[in-house]
């Protein structure tokens, strides 16, 4: 190391990263944040600091001359990307062969581009999945303090039953009635009093300015406004923006050195670090966390790590699917960029699916009902280091995804019987696709709890080595998984606080 030390560094800034950062400096412990993307809190020429999902430019998108939306297409045209010069901008398409992963870049991570909505999972799927944790502590501690930390909150009931910005999940409601199918409210980050308040002509407009995935100008209180705000306010945390971690090794006297590229907005490396620390936190997130140690095992910078490490890796389940509206039912031309409603079929036993109604804000009638399926698919990815290209691959094919597939298009097959309507084939690029299983927003493990990791995330075969993110999580947890992740990371840095740290 070139003499910078630190007590404790985390890499990212996303959930994970910014439970371990807080609760590190709540300790005393002066802490280091390593994240690769930037701050996101310069206005632009236009006066904001995120481009709208309408309007992409080079702030949409890490490092890629051509913005690649999820939605890629309208009536098969390839009207929604555009051409852009390369950037460190906020969203990022990791195209891991037959699998996409969309992760967010910046301070705050995933919590910057996401939907913001958080959900606390049933308590029968998490004990499922995660078998060894306290379901008991998890639902009694961890996830209250984590809900209250993120400001969860639930839309007031009778707004959303007037507002035609919610038009769009009401349409889709009564149709998954006629269906015999019930839906739930579905909490958010995103600040619904100033959501109404947009809707007034009172505030800015964010949510209902087709605000989402590129980032959120106003509303929604992601992770620089939550625990971030709180783990700088100790004084105890430094965050280092445009800062790539790149490789692990470890000293003779045990302290972890990392090599460090720090960039600039487009992508040139301007220095290469090493820097030192006693205790290190891995929250770069499922592709990034794994990414670091599988390299620090396969080239022998670590060689005790577990070969558990890349193991146990899923899409939660994702398949995005649009049906066609009848025109006597519009979804209408205004539509909150917000989600706020779930159809929820997750104890249906043949094919468990909980989809969130997604809005597709166009600005004009589309009559397209979208939605984001979590489905529950056994099939697990592993992801594998190629020494030649010292980058890390994903072994997923896409008919892994076809369990995924089927359970989402036996959901929406009975509410285009129940209706006489028919799926979009248009959304989803060329050809005629009516379900994306090609790319997911909710990449969950790599470094599973208990297999590579103990049971509170430290790393087998080196002590002071932590993972604290959405790589714990082994492939599905059934809803959407921010408040998860973070509730998780809440109960492990907990017990390494007090069993490793403190004195
Ligand atoms: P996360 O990915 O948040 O953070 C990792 C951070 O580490 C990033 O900032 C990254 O830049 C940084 N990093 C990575 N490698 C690094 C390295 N080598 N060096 C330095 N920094 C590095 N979930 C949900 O619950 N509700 C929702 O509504 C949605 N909606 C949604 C929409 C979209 C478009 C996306 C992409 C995702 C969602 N999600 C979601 C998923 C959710 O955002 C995701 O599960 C969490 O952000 C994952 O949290 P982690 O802490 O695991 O890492």
């Amino acid at each position: 190391a070139d003499g910078s030390h630190t007590p404790a560094v985390v890499v990212g800034t996303g959930y994970g990263a910014a439970v371990a950062a807080l609760r590190l400096a709540e300790a005393g412990v002066e802490t280091l944040m390593l994240e690769m993307g930037q701050q996101w809190d310069t206005p632009g020429a236009d006066g904001n600091v995120f481009p709208s999902m309408l309007k992409p430019d080079e702030r949409s998108t890490w490092l890629k001359s051509r913005t690649e939306a999820p939605l890629g297409s309208f009536l098969w045209l390839d009207v929604v990307n555009k051409n852009i010069t390369p950037y460190t901008g906020v969203l990022d398409r990791v195209n891991l062969g037959q699998m996409s992963v969309y992760v967010g870049r910046g301070v705050g991570g995933g919590s910057l581009v996401n939907g913001g909505m958080a959900v606390t999972p049933r308590r029968s799927y998490f004990e499922e999945v995660l078998p060894q944790v306290d379901a008991e502590e998890m639902y009694a501690r961890h996830f209250p303090r984590a809900n209250a930390a993120l400001k969860v909150n639930h839309i007031d009931a009778g707004w959303f039953e007037e507002t035609e910005w919610y038009r769009f999940a009401r349409v889709s409601r009564a149709q998954a009635a006629k269906a015999g199918l019930g839906t739930t409210f579905v909490p958010n980050v995103y600040d619904f009093d100033h959501m109404r308040r947009e809707a007034a002509g009172e505030a800015p407009k964010s949510a209902l300015a087709t605000e989402v995935i590129y980032g959120n100008n106003h509303g929604k209180r992601s992770l620089d406004r939550t625990y971030l705000a709180a783990a700088l306010g100790t004084g105890k945390v430094t965050i280092r923006t445009l800062h790539q971690v790149k490789a692990i090794t470890r000293q003779r006297d045990g302290a972890y050195v990392l090599t460090v590229e720090e960039t600039d907005t487009r992508g040139r490396t301007v220095a290469r670090k090493q820097l030192s620390c006693t205790h290190l936190f891995l929250g770069a997130g499922s592709l990034g966390t794994t990414e670091l140690l599988l390299r620090a095992r396969e080239t022998g910078a670590l060689p005790e790590l577990s070969p558990e490490i890349g193991a146990g890796w899923g899409p939660n389940g994702n398949i995005m699917t649009a049906r066609a509206n009848h025109v006597w039912n519009p979804t209408g031309a205004h539509q909150s960029s917000i989600p706020a409603l779930g159809i929820d079929d997750w104890d249906n036993p043949a094919a468990p699916v909980f989809a969130e109604i997604a809005p597709l804000p166009a600005g004009l009638e589309t009559w397209v009902s979208l939605y984001l399926a979590i489905t529950k698919n056994p099939e697990r990815g592993t992801f594998v280091y190629d020494t030649a290209t010292d980058r890390m691959g994903l072994r997923w094919t896409r008919d892994q995804n076809a369990p995924a597939v089927a359970a989402a298009k036996s959901l929406f097959d009975r509410i285009n019987k129940a209706n006489g309507t028919i799926y979009r084939y248009d959304l989803f690029g060329s050809g005629a696709r009516n379900f994306a299983d090609d790319f997911c927003y909710h990449p969950l493990g790599g470094c599973v709890l208990g297999k590579a990791t103990d049971l509170y995330g430290r790393v087998r075969g080196y002590d002071h080595l932590y993972v604290t993110d959405g790589s714990l999580i082994p492939g599905s947890i059934g809803v959407n998984p921010f408040v998860t992740i973070t509730a998780l990371a809440e109960r492990n840095v907990e017990r390494v606080i007090a069993q490793d740290i403190a004195r």
